[in-house]
């Protein structure tokens, strides 16, 4: 509350530097609402134009936008390319020998990887999955360290028209056997190890646990990058190193041309109930948010050094890693390790190091980075950065002024970016030779994007309202649907109680007098830990999953750090547990979640009940455990509460 309190209260206000305006993209205000106006004139005409300059085509478009099947849209549907084509080989012409990719090791070396250089591993890497069976449509796992090769594995699938689902190397087992099942995949590339903070955690032996028991019948084959020299176990006919796979592989393959809507990745995401939803994307409409927003929000030019901290296992390693900076034609760092190793001037090192002039990260790597070494940046040379951007929760003020200042030297604008998984590129942030910034505001949509705020029945609340936040037109990077569940994609994304035609996000905002977006919160069950969304019901599945427990709930708490740390309130099948009993079976819930789901939605903080508060129809009132997970007071009315009594032992952490 602290946080919102304080953003509510925000009203410093940081124009355009004239020199930043003056070298910009897109420069004043001027140029911003003249592209917005466009928009708004001639919707498919702005967008149409832009995919004609920005993307190489093999076969042109000749209709922009087919909402014949709405909330199933269609971008483009007629054109045909190939996203790898884009990203690669239309820059080996004059930037052959240009570095793509400055791969910042885990400890601290590096390597140089050029445009040419790429382009050859994508090939070598795409002719192996060919060789292996791997055909257009055909679904791959990638779940791998942040090496290069996790995004040549993952521009190798794109450049055959195969779709990658890449599963974050932070997830065990049991999340790896849920998505290569959901996707029915038929390769699993990986690596043998993990690298990072200088600690190995093994892949492979995760992977070879998913599929232990034949769960995944679907995988033919394992794909094992060598990261490490640790030997791994390997099942004859099934695993492959990934060297030998790609040996005597020509350096050449054609790509595979494929229709604009062809689906390019699937991504899972958390949501309301316990199943993450596979996000599936197109290939046209997702490159072109992409390019767009490398363009007018990254201000992007032909002598940046970009940096996106971000793992590939998310949307923001996909579209800001794997597939925009690519497309632009960009340098840029990919680095293996973790922001506090050796210490916590790692990230303002690499900056010094590479010459970093655009820098990507999220709110919660910068909280712990002012908590661990406020001063540190000012032991580096950070005179290269020219911009910042921050991702994944709202930013509180203080930790952006920290950054505003102390990282970027009070003359680099910072863009808040606003999006999700769903929306597959930047929906609102500022552009940032144009709109003033605010600290904790995500700002202005992008030109093109049509935000709104709406009430329950859909429509527009008055200014000084919050309410839902939807996008009223669909946009071209825009999800196309729910793997394998269009009934899920329909009802979740274009609700009937709104209209259906309006697109739900699932946050809360407000705007203010100059139309500037404040996001509030999730509107669903969705909790955001560290930039990372995990669904309660995720996490409440897997604490009931465990033979002692009987009942549990999830909710979320404020954390300074993290943004919000996981509270669970567990009831077990036996007697409420006391004293030493309940540490040890606390700490044992914590590792069961870790080895359920991953480390990242292991609770910080579980409390035991005889039951879960409930109203006399048994609704779990949750309201009141969010109180309680606070540490606060109940002060409104518990009289339609079931058994007031378990509120007293579910005050207290274990
Ligand atoms: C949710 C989406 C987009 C890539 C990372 C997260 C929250 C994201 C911001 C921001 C306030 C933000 C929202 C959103 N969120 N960016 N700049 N300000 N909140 O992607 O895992 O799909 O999560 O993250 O709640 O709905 P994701």
């Amino acid at each position: 509350m602290a946080a919102i309190e304080s953003v509510l209260k925000e009203n410093r206000v940081f124009e355009p530097s004239e020199d930043f305006k003056a070298h910009a993209n897109v420069s004043g205000m001027e140029g911003y609402n003249a592209l917005c106006e466009k928009a708004n004139q001639d919707y498919e005409g702005f967008w149409g134009e832009l995919a004609q300059e920005l993307i190489t085509w093999k076969k042109p478009f000749t209709q922009v936008l087919d909402e014949s099947r709405a909330p199933f849209y269609k971008w483009f549907a007629d054109g045909v390319l190939n996203i790898s084509y884009n990203s690669i080989d239309r820059h080996l012409a004059d930037k052959a020998n240009k570095t793509a990719i400055i791969y910042e090791k885990d400890d601290g070396s590096s390597e140089n990887i050029t445009y040419q250089q790429l382009y050859e591993r994508v090939c070598r890497f795409a002719n192996g999955l060919k060789s292996l069976g791997v055909q257009k449509g055909d679904r791959v796992v990638i779940y791998m360290p942040m090496v290069p090769d996790a995004v040549v594995a993952m521009q190798a699938c794109a450049r055959i028209g195969a779709i990658h689902s890449v599963v974050f190397g932070g997830f065990s087992s049991g999340a790896v056997k849920d998505r290569v099942q959901d996707a029915a995949a038929k390769v699993i590339v990986t690596a043998n190890e993990s690298v990072r903070g200088g600690k190995n955690t093994p892949l492979k032996a995760t992977v070879d646990e998913a599929l232990k028991d034949g769960d995944c019948t679907s995988v033919e084959k394992v794909v094992v990058f060598k990261r490490t020299a640790t030997e791994v176990p390997f099942t004859e006919g099934r695993d492959i190193w990934w060297d030998d796979l790609i040996a005597g592989q020509a350096a050449e393959c054609e790509p595979e041309w494929v229709d604009a809507e062809h689906p390019l990745f699937i991504l899972y995401t958390s949501g309301s109930t316990g199943k993450p939803k596979g996000v599936q994307h197109s290939t046209g409409g997702y490159l072109l948010g992409a390019m767009v927003s490398m363009k007018w929000v990254f201000d992007y030019k032909p002598d940046d050094v970009y940096w996106c901290t971000a793992d590939v296992g998310w949307i923001t390693g996909h579209t800001y890693i794997a597939y925009g900076p690519l497309a632009v034609g960009a340098t840029q760092v990919v680095f293996e390790g973790v922001p506090t190793y050796p210490d916590a001037g790692r990230f303002w090192q690499a900056i010094e190091k590479h010459k970093v002039t655009t820098f990507y990260t999220a709110p919660t790597a910068i909280r712990s980075l002012i908590k661990l070494g406020a001063d540190l940046p000012k032991q580096y040379d950070l005179s290269s950065l020219r911009l910042l951007g921050t991702v994944g929760e709202p930013i509180n003020p203080e930790a952006w002024m920290w950054y505003y200042e102390v990282v970027g030297g009070g003359r680099c604008p910072i863009v808040d970016t606003w999006w999700q998984t769903e929306t597959g590129s930047n929906m609102i942030a500022p552009l940032p030779g144009a709109v003033a910034i605010k600290p904790g505001s995500c700002t202005l949509p992008l030109p093109g994007i049509m935000v709104d705020i709406v009430d329950e029945s859909g429509a527009s609340v008055d200014q000084s309202n919050g309410g839902f936040l939807v996008i009223s037109r669909p946009f071209p990077s825009l999800l196309r649907t729910i793997w394998n569940d269009d009934a899920r994609f329909q009802a979740t994304y274009f609700p009937e109680e709104l209209g259906g035609k309006l697109y739900l996000a699932g946050d809360s905002a407000h705007r203010d007098e100059k139309g500037y977006v404040w996001i509030m919160g999730r509107i669903d069950d969705v909790l955001n830990v560290s930039g990372h969304r995990l669904g309660t019901m995720e996490i409440e599945s897997a604490l009931v999953a465990n033979p002692l427990v009987a009942e549990a709930a999830v909710v979320g708490k404020p954390h300074d750090v993290k943004g919000e740390a996981v509270v669970a309130f567990v009831i077990l099948k036996g007697d409420r547990p006391e004293g030493e009993d309940a540490k040890r079976i606390a700490q044992e819930l914590k590792t069961w979640v870790a080895h359920e789901i991953g480390k990242i939605a292991q609770p910080d903080d579980i409390r035991f009940g005889d039951n879960l508060p409930k109203t006399r129809s048994g609704k779990i009132m949750r309201r009141l455990l969010r109180t309680l997970a606070k540490g606060e007071e109940i002060t409104t009315d518990t009289s339609t509460l079931e058994n007031p009594q378990v509120l007293d032992q579910l005050k207290h952490s274990v």
